[in-house]
C-alpha cells in the first residue's frame, strides 16, 4: 500500500534507525525526513540510503509553525512518527528553555499541522509520538513502569517531555486527532551522539580520558538496543492501537558502574590493552542535579499484544556498539570537532 510518512528528527540517533528501516522494508510509502540538523543531527548517519527513491529530507525546525503547516499541505502526510527533539538531560539542567520550544512548542505546532490537514479525513491517519521512561520520574530499589505509573518527571528534559505526551492526548481527546504514545527507556547503538553515557565513555577510553561517573555510579538504567526500538516503533506504528500507550524496555537493568565495568573489559579486548587498563580511568565526579536513581521498564503490554521483545543481548548489542565506534572513526571525528569540545568543557570542568 502507497503512504506518505513524515519522521522528525531522522538524522538523529534513533531516527536515522527508524528511517533506515522504513525506507528498506517499505519500498512502496514515500518517507519525508524532517530534521533542523541540531548538533544532534547528521546526515552521515543515513548515508546507505540517501539516494533511495522513496526517501525525502527537508531540513526544517518544528519550532516554525508555517512551515509546519506548509509541509502538510505539500505531502499530504497519512501519518508522523515523531522524534525531532532535545535529548540530552544535562543539557536541559543549563538550558531548560530550548527544551520548552522544540519539545513542547515543536510538538504543537506539528500537532496543529496535523489537525488542520486531517480535518475531516482523520479515517487512517496516526500521530505516532516518541517519548520516554523519564515521564515516570523514578523507581526505588523495586517496581517497574507501567502504562498506569502516575506522570513524575524531574528533570527539565522529562518535564517537557511530559508535557508533550499530555498535549498529544489532549489533542487526541479534543480534536479526536488518531495517536499513539510510546515511552521507551535508555537505548544504546551506533551512531548515538557522544553526549550520551555508552558513546562517551567510548570516545574517552579510546583517547585515554577519565571516565567521569557522576554521584556513587548506583543508578540504575534499563538499556535497550536502538534496533530493538525501531522494530518496536514500526510495530506500533503499523499494528498499535489508537489512543494507547506502549511501554519499550528492554527488560536489562544495569548499575552505571556495573555496566561502565564492562564496557571497560569489552575495550580492553578490542584495543589488546592490559586488562583494567581502561577501569584505571574511572573517576567519581559531582552528581547531577534532580538524578533519577532507577529506571526500569514493564514491557509486558507490547510483548503481549503485538509479540515484541528485544533481538539481542546487552553483551552481544554492546560488543557490536563498540567495534561499529572503532570502526566509524571519520564519524567520531565529524561530530566530536566545532563545537563538542566548548560544550565538553562547560559540562565537565566544574564537576
Ligand atoms: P537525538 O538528540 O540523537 O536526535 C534528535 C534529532 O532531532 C536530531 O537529529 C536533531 O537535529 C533533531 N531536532 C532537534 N531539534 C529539532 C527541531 N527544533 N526541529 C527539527 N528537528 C530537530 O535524540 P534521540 O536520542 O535519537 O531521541 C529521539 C527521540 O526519542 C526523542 O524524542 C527522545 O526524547 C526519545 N527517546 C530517546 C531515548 C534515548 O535513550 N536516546 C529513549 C527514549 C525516548
Ligand atoms: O530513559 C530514557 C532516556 O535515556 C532518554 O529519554 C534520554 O533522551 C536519554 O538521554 C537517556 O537519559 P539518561 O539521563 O538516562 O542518559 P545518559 O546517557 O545521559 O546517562 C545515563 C546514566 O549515566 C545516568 O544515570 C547518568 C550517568 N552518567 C551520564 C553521563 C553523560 C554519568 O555517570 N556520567 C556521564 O558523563
Amino acid at each position: 500500500m502507497k503512504k506518505t510518512i513524515l519522521i522528525t528528527g531522522g538524522a538523529g540517533f534513533i531516527g536515522s534507525h527508524v528511517v533506515r528501516l522504513f525506507v528498506q522494508k517499505y519500498p512502496a510509502y514515500t518517507i519525508v525526513n524532517l530534521d533542523a540538523l541540531t548538533y544532534a543531527g547528521n546526515l552521515a548517519n543515513l548515508s546507505d540510503v540517501e539516494t533511495a527513491s522513496n526517501y525525502i529530507f527537508e531540513k526544517a525546525d518544528i519550532n516554525d509553525a508555517a512551515h509546519m503547516d506548509a509541509l502538510f499541505a505539500k505531502y499530504q502526510f497519512d501519518g508522523v512518527i515523531h522524534l525531532a527533539a532535545e535529548s540530552h538531560v544535562d543539557r536541559s539542567i543549563t538550558d531548560p528553555l530550548a527544551f520548552v520550544r522544540t519539545n513542547i512548542i515543536g510538538t504543537v505546532n506539528l500537532l496543529n499541522a496535523a489537525k488542520a490537514a486531517w480535518k475531516g479525513t482523520m479515517e487512517g491517519k496516526r500521530f505516532y509520538h516518541i517519548s520516554t521512561d523519564e515521564v515516570y520520574g523514578t523507581l526505588g530499589d523495586t517496581g517497574l513502569f507501567e502504562e498506569t505509573t502516575p506522570y513524575d518527571p524531574n528533570s527539565p528534559y522529562s518535564a517537557s517531555k511530559a508535557s508533550s505526551d499530555h498535549f498529544v492526548r489532549a489533542y487526541g481527546e479534543t480534536y479526536g486527532l488518531p495517536y499513539v504514545i510510546t515511552n521507551c527507556s535508555n537505548n544504546y547503538g551506533p551512531n548515538q551522539f557522544p553526549e550520551k553515557l555508552i558513546p562517551l565513555f567510548i570516545n574517552n577510553i579510546k583517547s585515554n580520558k577519565p571516565l567521569p561517573v557522576y554521584g556513587d555510579g548506583k543508578y540504575t538504567r534499563d538499556w535497550l538496543y536502538v534496533i530493538d526500538h525501531a522494530i518496536a516503533i514500526d510495530l506500533v506504528y503499523h499494528k498499535g492501537k489508537n489512543e494507547e500507550t506502549y511501554n519499550i524496555g528492554g527488560f536489562n537493568e544495569w548499575q552505571n558502574i556495573d555496566l561502565i565495568k564492562l564496557l571497560c573489559t569489552i575495550m580492553d579486548k578490542k584495543l589488546e590493552r592490559t586488562p583494567g587498563t581502561s577501569e584505571g580511568l574511572i573517576t567519581y565526579v559531582t552528581d547531577r542535579p534532580g538524578h533519577d536513581r532507577r529506571y526500569a521498564i514493564d514491557a509486558s503490554k507490547i510483548n503481549e499484544e503485538l509479540g515484541w521483545k528485544p533481538s539481542v543481548t546487552f553483551e552481544q548489542g554492546l560488543e557490536q556498539t563498540v567495534s561499529w565506534y572503532l570502526e566509524n572513526q571519520a564519524w567520531l571525528d565529524n561530530v566530536t570537532s566545532g563545537n563538542y569540545q566548548d560544550y565538553y568543557e562547560n559540562m565537565y570542568a566544574s564537576r
